[in-house]
């Protein structure tokens, strides 16, 4: 079977060396010349802890190709998955202008017959609107092409993402009709050694499975914020309550930490997306409204914490950071809490130095010469004032304190993620602040 998957972002990418590490003969293309150019000469644009490894062991067996050219993808593939990016539009709803251009060239360019899979994330009836787009330019250009329309969501967690493809909890697939769905059964049938893991479902349900999945867990973090801010207002601990509610197995113990907010490329347009379709429909979607909110607000405590401590006094005061990506295990920096913070210590005149152990090409990019990137977790606390910890990468959580209160100019930490216990803290000499 000849797959082709559009768009080599964290998803393309991650699909197309999965399927070609289970034999499949996999085309990968983009429409950016360098990501491409970068993969042909053995790079891995992004990180992601094995994917380097399997692009390579792949392409060098002749099973992984990288193109920017559509057309010889398209030549005798069975399956097109479409990977591309969904943006939060300007309403907040999801631009899915990527997804129906990706259609529209298929549609343009498909020789034979094909099961476009739709595996960006997309509103309630974009594959209907996928399927118009290629019927309309099929009937363009008088081709006479069967298709099939497939919505089959990606649920991989970056920085895992490898492993998630590799082991699925679920796979989730919208079809409507069985030549589409025996294959999607056969495509993912390596996956499913330990048992079958794969649900079937209409595409409108699909669809929204995706957006439903990442608001749950969306709200339970919200709804921890929100109990760790009442915490500190009340004298309690919210690791005592989370551990304490996470031993109910309707509970569950996981997706329960509170900290500075979620960040990344889809808690954020995906909860404001959902809000968006529903109110299209004529639906207010009031928790999750509501979980946007507290999110907001809790990418500023950081900062609020420590400008209380400063006394509000924070010109000319140097502030460290570490952790820029917007959580462990990946560069992304897409809506990361590093961001909030940053912006508001600049904008009160303090000067910030930054260390990210993956992230510090992306914060260049980004931040430019605004912050100073130091070389490492002790340079870039030098003479602060104090330290914000805001990504809980491993090697942050037994620093040598010794080293870095010796380096720091106050010992005092705001530990944005709580890898820290107060009595540690208290013990190494800092004055520190947790959240909750
Ligand atoms: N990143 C994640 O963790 C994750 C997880 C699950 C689902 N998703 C969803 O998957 C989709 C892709 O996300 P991503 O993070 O991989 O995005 P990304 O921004 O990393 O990659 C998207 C890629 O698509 C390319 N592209 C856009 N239009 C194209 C076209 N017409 N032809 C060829 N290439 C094109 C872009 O150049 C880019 O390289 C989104 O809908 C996202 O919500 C992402």
């Amino acid at each position: 079977m000849k797959i082709t998957v559009i768009g080599s972002g964290y998803v393309g990418l991650v699909t197309a060396a999965c399927f070609s590490e289970v034999g499949l003969d996999v085309w990968c293309m983009d429409m950016d010349r360098a990501k491409i150019d970068a993969l042909n000469a053995g790079k891995c644009p992004i990180y992601e802890p094995s994917l380097p490894e399997l692009l390579e062991r792949n392409a060098s067996a002749g099973r992984l190709h990288f193109t920017t050219d559509l057309e010889v993808c398209l030549t005798d593939a069975d399956v097109a998955f479409i990977a591309v990016g969904t943006p939060e539009g300007e309403d907040g709803s999801a631009d899915v202008s990527y997804v129906c251009n990706a259609a529209r060239s298929i549609g343009n360019l498909m020789k034979g017959d094909l099961v476009v899979v739709v595996k960006s994330t997309v509103p309630m009836g974009t594959c209907g609107k996928v399927e118009a787009i290629l019927r309309e330019e099929l009937a363009a250009r008088n081709a006479d092409c069967r298709f099939d329309v497939v919505s089959n969501p990606e649920f991989l967690k970056e920085g895992h993402a490898v492993n998630d493809f590799m082991m699925p909890d679920r796979v989730i697939i919208g079809v409507e009709n069985e030549r589409a769905r025996a294959v999607m059964s056969e495509l993912y049938r390596p996956f499913m050694m330990t048992g079958d893991r794969i649900l079937f479902m209409d595409r409108a349900s699909s669809e929204l499975t995706k957006y439903t999945a990442n608001a749950m867990l969306a709200t339970r973090i919200s709804f921890m914020n929100d109990i760790a801010n009442l915490c500190e207002r009340v004298g309690a601990s919210v690791d005592m309550v989370r551990r304490g509610i996470g031993m109910d197995q309707r509970i569950g113990p996981k997706f329960l930490y509170a900290g500075c907010g979620y960040g990344g490329s889809c808690f954020p347009k995906d909860v404001k997306a959902l809000i968006a379709t529903a109110a299209r429909h004529g639906y207010d979607m009031q928790v999750l409204q509501a979980v946007e909110h507290v999110n907001a607000k809790q990418k500023t405590v950081l900062f609020e914490k420590i400008s209380r401590h400063f006394e509000g006094r924070l010109k000319g005061r140097t502030i460290a950071v570490w952790g820029l990506a917007f959580k462990p295990g990946t560069d992304d920096m897409r809506e990361a809490p590093s961001l909030v913070l940053i912006a508001a210590l600049l904008e009160a005149g303090c000067t910030v130095r930054v260390f990210d152990p993956v992230a510090m090409e992306r914060g260049q990019a980004l931040l430019g010469d605004t912050v100073f990137f130091a070389p490492n977790m002790y340079a870039a606390a030098e003479g602060a004032d104090a330290l914000a910890v805001v990504t809980e990468w491993k090697e942050f959580r037994l620093p040598d304190w010794k080293k870095l209160r010796a380096g720091m100019k106050t010992p005092v930490l705001f530990d944005g993620r709580n890898v820290y216990l107060k009595e540690t803290l208290r013990d190494a000499g800092f004055t520190g602040y947790r959240i909750g």
